[in-house]
Parts: structure tokens; C-alpha cells; sequence
């Protein structure tokens, strides 16, 4: 199987990480009703995703590295079929809770071990791509979400809604049990012979091939890695980087967008529910178009480019859509309905080509092979909980700063991810795995 086609395999799983987080909000309308549904019920059936996520992402990396990468996403499709499926009879909250979980313990597996399994089975010179397929893929799952839950409203079908995740999940099972497990962790496990097969399969000459092998296996020398290993020099370097990304992804405020856009654009003054969804479905067409416009550049133009020019754009959207609630709504002549529409497009588009697909892709190359599936996890975890945090905050926030502060303060959190990125964030554009090895070790002051 071609590289290409093993990385689209693998991306299916950033697929159901963008459908069961995107397909809740419809579904939900109608769930609240069939199994009267608190507020507070309602909260909790959203958020067991990005917590059972979070949770599934810490154990992710330590399974990936005993078990392999592949297993790991093979475990995460079984858990998103019969996630997917308890959902859909689920007859009571209690029962839908824990089956959110279950899908959200399955995306954290797949989100801390997809992008690794891609990076680990890449070329240097297509990683970038091979790997931005999977942000793409949640793109794509988002939008599928929203289109899906456009089509069955008005027949109210949300046990549907959220049952045809199965039918990805079951694809990206089919698929993992075609294609190879990840050379270097076969090489990482001592399974040098099979790790040749796979490297050779992969279109790799000899040369390259023992070339490769010598490098990973000059790396490891020692033990599998613990969590107290992710603390010392030079992985330190990296997890700063990786988790200090994974946490600003979230809190420069993504998924108040993705998760609330009806509403923000309600808040707005569009009082027409179809006018709010429309709208959203807009938002995830120009997240779709940005975020191929990212996979095309990456490995061309580079990672730090990319990152610093779109944060620069998030801050400059927040500083409008902020700008717009701050307006007077009947003395601007209804300027703040389409201000706030084209503004949460620009920020949309404008983290689509820098921290949406760069973190997910730094997350799975900065670190040394024997951390990488620790230190991935430890991010994909951050990244969970951050996005939890903000979930839970972003209504709240608005009470206490109003429409127009809360998103003055994303634009402030936007400045120190600009500073964060531009200071730490290292240019690993067309370098080997094991090249960017050596810059942590540079940066942290030992010897190549
Ligand atoms: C983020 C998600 C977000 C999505 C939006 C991903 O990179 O991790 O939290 O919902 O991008 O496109």
C-alpha cells in the first residue's frame, strides 16, 4: 500500500474526532426533549467526550509503545463502533453519558496515535502533508457533522445522528487491519526484520533503510520510557514546546466557534435559525478550504511561517468580532451581523493554516522516538483538557467580560501564542525524525 494511502487510512480516525464532536450540537436538540434532559444533563452529554478524551490520550502513548500504533487505533474503532451504536438506542442519560465517554476515551486514543502512526510511516519531504490529512480529516468530520445534522432535523432523527458514526468507524477498523505497523516501532521493539520489510515496502532504498535503522537504534539504547523521562533534558525542551501548543490551540478560543457558532451568531442579532446554521455550515466550508490550503504549504513554505502569520490573523479577527460586540447595534446600521459573520470566518481560516493542523503535526515529530508516545500523549491530554476548560468557561466568560471583552481576551491570549511561537516553536520542515532529535539536544546544551 502506498504511503498516501495508509496516511488516509489512519486520517479517518481525525475524521470521527471532528464528527462526534461536531454532530452533539444538532443532535442534542432533539435528545434534550426524547430524554428530558437538564441543563446541567445537557452539559454533561457534551462535554464526556473531550473528558473521556483526555483520559483516553494519558494511556494512549504507553499502550502505543507496548502494543504498537496500530493497535491502538484498531482498540479506538472498536470503541467508536460500539460508542457509536450504544448512543443511538441509548435509553436513558445516564447510558448516553457513559457511551460519550466511550467515544471520547476512543478520540483520544486516536488523536494521541494517529499523527504519530502517519509521521512514523512518512518521508521527511511529505510529512507535513501526510500528516496535516489528519486535521483535514476533522475538518471534513466537522462539516459532514454539521450537513448530517442539517439533513435529519427536521425529522428529529438524533438517535441517527449519532449512530452513522459507526459507519467511519468501522471503515478505519477494515482499513488498520490492512496496512503495516509503524516501522520505527518495530525498530523501537527490536523487530529489525520486519521493521525492513515495512521500510522497503514503503519505497525506501537499502541504504536508507540501515541508515535509518543505525540512527533509531543509536537513539534508544535504553528502556521504554516512563513519565518521569518526559522531565529530563532534552525531551523537556520538546514537551514545553508540544504542550505549551497543545494548550494555546485551545485557549485562543477554537471551539467557542465550532461549538457555539449558532449562538455566537445569534448573539449577533440573526434572530432566523436557519440563517445561524447557515452560517455555520459556511464557517465549516471556509475551514475546509483553509485547511487544504495548509496541507498544500506546510512541507513547502514550512511550519513557523504558516504558525506565525495565521495566529497573527486570529488576533486581528478576535480584535474585530470584539469590536463588533462593542458597536452599538442601533446606531451602526446593522453592521453587526455581517461584521461577525465575516470575522468568525476570518479566525476560522486563520487557525485552520497555522494552530489547528501545526499542532496536531509538531505534536506527533518533535519528540525523540523512545518519548514520543508518552510525550504525544501528554500533549493530546493538554490539549483535551484545555478544550474541556474552555467548553466549559466560554458562557460563564461572557457574563463576566460581556460579548465584546470575552473576545478581547482570546485576542490577548492570541498576543502570548504569537510571542509563545515565534520564540520556541522550531522550523522541523524537510528535517528526519531523528534530526529534529538533535535540536533538542542542541538547544539543551548536550552534545549531538
Ligand atoms: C482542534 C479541535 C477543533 C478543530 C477545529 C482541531 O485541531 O484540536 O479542538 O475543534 O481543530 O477545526
Amino acid at each position: 500500500m502506498s504511503v498516501r494511502r495508509i496516511a488516509l487510512v489512519a486520517a479517518l480516525g481525525g475524521l470521527l474526532f471532528g464528527y462526534d464532536t461536531g454532530i452533539i450540537a444538532g443532535a442534542l436538540l432533539f435528545a434534550r426533549d426524547t430524554l428530558t434532559m437538564s441543563s446541567f444533563e445537557q452539559g454533561l452529554v457534551v462535554a464526556m467526550v473531550p473528558l473521556g478524551a483526555a483520559f483516553g490520550a494519558l494511556f494512549a502513548g504507553r499502550l502505543g509503545d507496548r502494543y504498537g500504533r496500530r493497535q491502538v487505533i484498531l482498540a479506538a474503532s472498536l470503541a467508536f463502533i460500539a460508542g457509536s451504536f450504544i448512543c443511538a438506542i441509548a435509553p436513558d442519560v445516564p447510558v448516553l453519558a457513559a457511551a460519550r465517554f466511550l467515544l471520547g476515551i476512543a478520540i483520544g486514543f486516536a488523536s494521541a496515535m494517529c499523527p504519530v502512526y502517519i509521521s512514523e510511516v512518512a518521508p521527511p519531504k511529505e510529512r507535513g502533508r501526510l500528516v496535516s490529512l489528519f486535521q483535514l480529516a476533522v475538518v471534513v468530520g466537522i462539516l459532514i457533522a454539521y450537513l448530517v445534522a442539517l439533513a435529519l432535523d427536521h425529522a428529529e432523527a438524533w438517535r441517527w445522528m449519532l449512530g452513522l458514526g459507526a459507519l467511519p468507524a468501522f471503515l478505519l477498523g477494515l482499513g488498520m487491519l490492512r496496512v503495516p505497523a509503524s516501522p520505527r516501532w518495530l525498530a523501537m521493539v527490536n523487530r529489525d526484520e520486519e521493521a525492513r520489510m515495512v521500510m522497503a515496502s514503503l519505497g525506501m532504498t537499502d541504504e536508507e533503510i540501515e541508515h535509518e535503522l543505525t540512527t533509531i537504534h543509536e537513539g534508544l539504547r535504553t528502556e521504554r520510557a516512563t513519565w518521569a523521562d518526559l522531565l529530563k533534558q532534552p525531551v523537556r525542551a520538546a514537551l514545553v514546546v508540544g504542550v505549551g501548543l497543545a494548550i494555546l490551540q485551545q485557549v485562543t478560543g477554537i471551539n467557542t466557534v465550532i461549538y457555539f457558532a449558532p449562538t455566537i451568531i445569534e448573539f449577533a442579532g440573526v434572530t432566523s435559525s436557519s440563517a445561524a446554521i447557515l452560517s455555520t455550515v459556511g464557517i465549516g466550508v471556509v475551514n475546509l478550504i483553509a485547511t487544504i490550503v495548509a496541507v498544500r504549504l506546510v512541507d513547502r513554505s514550512g511550519r513557523r511561517p504558516l504558525l506565525i502569520i495565521g495566529i497573527s490573523g486570529m488576533i486581528l479577527a478576535l480584535l474585530a468580532l470584539s469590536l463588533a460586540f462593542g458597536l452599538d447595534p442601533d446606531a451602526n446600521g446593522g453592521l453587526t451581523a455581517p461584521l461577525t459573520v465575516v470575522s468568525l470566518m476570518a479566525y476560522v481560516a486563520a487557525f485552520a493554516i497555522s494552530l489547528g493542523p501545526i499542532f496536531w503535526l509538531l505534536n506527533a515529530e518533535l519528540y525523540p522516538l523512545r518519548e514520543r508516545g508518552a510525550a504525544a500523549s501528554a500533549g493530546t491530554t493538554a490539549n483535551w483538557a484545555s478544550n474541556f476548560a474552555v467548553s466549559l468557561t466560554f458562557l460563564p466568560l461572557i457574563d463576566f467580560l460581556g460579548k465584546s471583552g470575552a473576545f478581547g481576551f482570546y485576542a490577548v491570549v492570541g498576543v502570548i501564542a504569537l510571542i509563545f511561537s515565534i520564540a520556541l516553536v522550531p522550523e522541523t520542515r524537510n528535517r528526519s525524525l531523528e534530526e529534529i532529535e538533535a535540536i533538542w539536544r542542541k538547544r539543551a546544551g548536550m552534545a549531538e
